[in-house]
């Protein structure tokens, strides 16, 4: 269903439209990496694309400055949270355009106007009625002084018992609770036990919005899938939102109190706000004709399917409640996978933007997402052999391929000018054709599928070049005319594919139009040029080496090494580092078991394998086990070990194996099977 959802956008053919685009705004204290940029990148395509199509199109972004991660990682630097901001707010900003994605305005959140716009919202909702107090008990850290986000209380958790998880959910059972439950609670930030504190909290008055919210979210503003989330959620029941915290803490303080914050995911979507309120003093352009409740300009907003519950409940709710518009759509999108898998520290697939630049074009990725990009909410995988296959056969040897293969004639032999004649109108009207088709797709999102018809559509140019074979008939001079008119229709049909790729590929964009004596926008994909003068053509990409993907996850790797602890070099982890985690559920699923070696004995042909016979204790299995480098057969007879009891039967060269001893070492002499210990029977469980 995801695919075939569309938003509430205006058609692709209405006249100008105003609209306001925003991305998430990322957090003050972390590098930009792949995850963020996919939201990046899909804003930054459409905004590039409602501009290519003439419309007033605006986006802002910013990055996230307040809360307690943020405050604590700046006394952590030992520097103030505002010297923090600052620095990082210009990394991000540098590596988002460094990857072309160019916000009109990418503010920060600690401004002057999203303080006043903050009071003011708040002020609007208190005076409307949709603010109240009540006093609550939440953990506090007595050494610290400071109340504890769940995030920042560890423990023993109350349902299975397991050290040391979070204080508001369980890795190993996947339970969550609430922090005050945890078993021996420790605060993260000084190690304290923290203590049970009164604090008295600002509450704003969801449920009271959830009439308007249901209608809303069916209003076509979401993607259907994401509304029908939302539907459970109102089945749950809407709760009274906490929107302040106590002292110490990096935020705007509540008007009229001391020592009371807004929670940073009030402040932050306002900061949408600030920062398009601090372009428009700027640039002349009237804000609140965006902004006020009867406002006909579009707004939406791209973010993850993590921060829904804030953008389709929390934050429509206090527009409408201080008297602003509301969103015209809310657009989501899944998760970043690489590699089939979550982003990795220790395989190096947790890859930062600037890790990123420093190996590799950025039109690189731009190109995959989007060709993997559609409207809805599914995980997008990054698969390095698929990236480095789809940009060098689609970019490079299709669309470039083109010019490249035309461009020489037309500067040798043809003055550098195009022919003045169409060799195949019906051909060159296939491409105009498509625009409508295109914009559609990329007006609705589904990228993926505006990249099938570019390409299904550099297929055809390729074909005709083909069957033409210019570098034939150029020798023949009766031919020279012919020869002209195949390589300019070639040009042109080139032309309009990177019209319709400049919204992914503005650089690309750039070197065709300079290559063209050009300057494309939609419209551009209509026209045809003749008799026109053209440049010499230059490479205008590289193809992606492999080899440069392998030095980027490397570099990536590092970067984690570098902030790990450090680890004695003869330690066993050093050589072989511990996994990436796996769930409980996954660990339930193997059966351990012990076994008594009933028999031991060496395989005739095999180098390493020795043949078992395992007493379960009711019954007897055979196991190939790659153990004889260690042990003389005999020695192992009559001893108990642990096997994996449950593994399927493989089918081996010597014959079946119905399980796996487990063993310990690197190998060669230096490997120890499993014993338990003394009183173990066979067949027990191992857990
Ligand atoms: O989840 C995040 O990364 C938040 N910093 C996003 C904030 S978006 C908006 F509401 F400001
Ligand atoms: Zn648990």
């Amino acid at each position: 269903m995801s695919e075939n959802t569309t938003s509430s956008a205006a058609p692709a053919d209405a006249g100008q439209r105003r609209i306001l685009v925003t991305s998430a705004l990322p957090y003050a204290n972390g590098s930009i990496h792949l995850g963020h940029l996919l939201e990046h990148i899909q804003t930054d395509i459409w905004t590039r694309f409602q501009r290519l199509r003439g419309h007033e199109c605006y986006s802002v972004c910013a990055d996230d400055a307040h809360g307690t991660p943020v405050m604590l990682k700046a006394q952590e630097l030992g520097i103030t949270p505002e010297e923090m901001v600052a620095k990082t707010r210009a990394e991000h900003h540098q590596d988002l355009q460094d990857f072309y994605v160019n916000y009109d305005n990418y503010y920060v959140t600690h401004s002057p106007e999203n303080k006043a716009l903050c009071e003011e919202i708040y002020t609007r909702l208190d005076n409307a009625g949709y603010i109240s107090k009540r006093t609550i008990n939440q953990l506090f850290d007595p050494e610290k002084e400071m109340f504890l986000p769940d995030r920042f209380v560890k423990g023993t958790c109350p349902s299975c018992g397991a050290e040391d998880q979070n204080g508001d959910s369980c890795d190993v059972c996947g339970s969550t609770y609430d922090p005050t439950e945890v078993v021996n609670p420790r605060s993260v930030v000084s190690g304290a036990t923290p203590v049970l504190k009164e604090s008295e909290h600002f509450f704003f008055d969801l449920p009271k919005f959830e009439d308007m919210l249901k209608s809303w979210i069916r209003s076509g503003a979401l993607q259907n899938e994401m509304a029908n989330k939302l539907q459970e959620w109102f089945e749950e029941g809407l709760q009274q939102w906490d929107i302040s915290r106590d002292s110490p803490y990096f935020g705007f303080e509540i008007p009229g109190t001391t020592n009371k914050y807004f929670y940073v995911w009030v402040d932050a979507p306002v900061g949408y706000m600030a920062s398009f309120m601090n372009y428009c003093n700027q640039h002349n352009i009237d804000f609140d004709s965006f902004w006020n409740a009867d406002s006909d300009a579009e707004l939406y907003h791209f973010i993850g399917k993590d921060i829904t519950y804030f953008h389709c409940l929390f934050w429509p709710a206090m527009l409408e409640g201080a008297g602003y518009r509301k969103p015209t759509g809310v657009n989501i999108h899944g998760f970043v996978t690489v590699n089939g898998a979550k982003m990795s520290k220790s395989r190096g697939t947790f890859i930062k933007g600037r890790t990123f630049l420093d190996h590799l074009n950025p039109e690189y990725l731009r190109y995959y997402f989007a060709a993997k990009l559609g409207d809805g909410v599914t995980d997008i995988d990054l698969n390095f052999s698929d990236f480095a296959h789809k940009v060098n056969s689609d970019l490079v040897g299709k669309v470039v391929n083109i010019a490249s293969r035309c461009a020489s004639f037309i500067t040798k032999k043809f003055d550098g000018k195009l022919s003045d004649t169409v060799l195949e109108p019906e051909l060159l009207d296939q491409f105009h054709a498509a625009a409508d088709q295109i914009a559609s797709l990329y007006e609705n999102r589904k990228y993926h599928q505006a990249i099938r018809e570019i390409m299904a559509l550099a297929d055809k140019a390729n074909q005709f070049i083909d069957a033409n074979a210019p570098w034939v008939t150029i020798k023949d001079e009766n031919k020279q005319q012919f020869t002209h008119d195949v390589c300019s229709l070639g040009i042109n049909m080139f032309r309009i594919l990177v019209v319709y790729l400049k919204p992914v590929l503005p650089v690309l964009a750039e070197k065709a139009e300079a290559f063209l004596n050009d300057e494309f926008n939609w419209q551009s994909s209509q026209e045809v040029l003749t008799g026109h003068a053209i440049n010499k053509f230059k490479p205008m990409m590289q193809r992606v080496e492999m080899e440069k993907i392998d030095a980027m996850i490397e570099a990536s790797k590092e970067s984690l090494e570098a902030a790990a602890p450090k680890l004695d070099p003869n330690s066993p982890l050093a050589k072989d580092p511990v996994s990436d985690t796996i769930n409980f559920d996954d660990f339930a699923k193997i059966d351990l078991r012990v076994a008594r070696i009933a028999n031991a004995e060496h395989v005739e042909g095999a180098d390493k394998l020795l043949k078992l016979q395992l007493d379960l204790g009711g019954e007897t299995r055979q196991v190939f086990a790659g153990i004889k480098s260690a042990y003389d057969p005999e020695s192992l007879i009559g001893k108990h070990t642990v096997m994996v009891a449950n593994l399927a039967p493989r089918k081996m060269r010597f014959g079946m194996s119905e399980g796996m001893v487990l063993a310990a070492g690197p190998g060669g002499k230096d490997l120890y099977i499993m014993e338990p210990h003394e009183g173990a029977q066979p067949g027990m469980r191992v857990k």
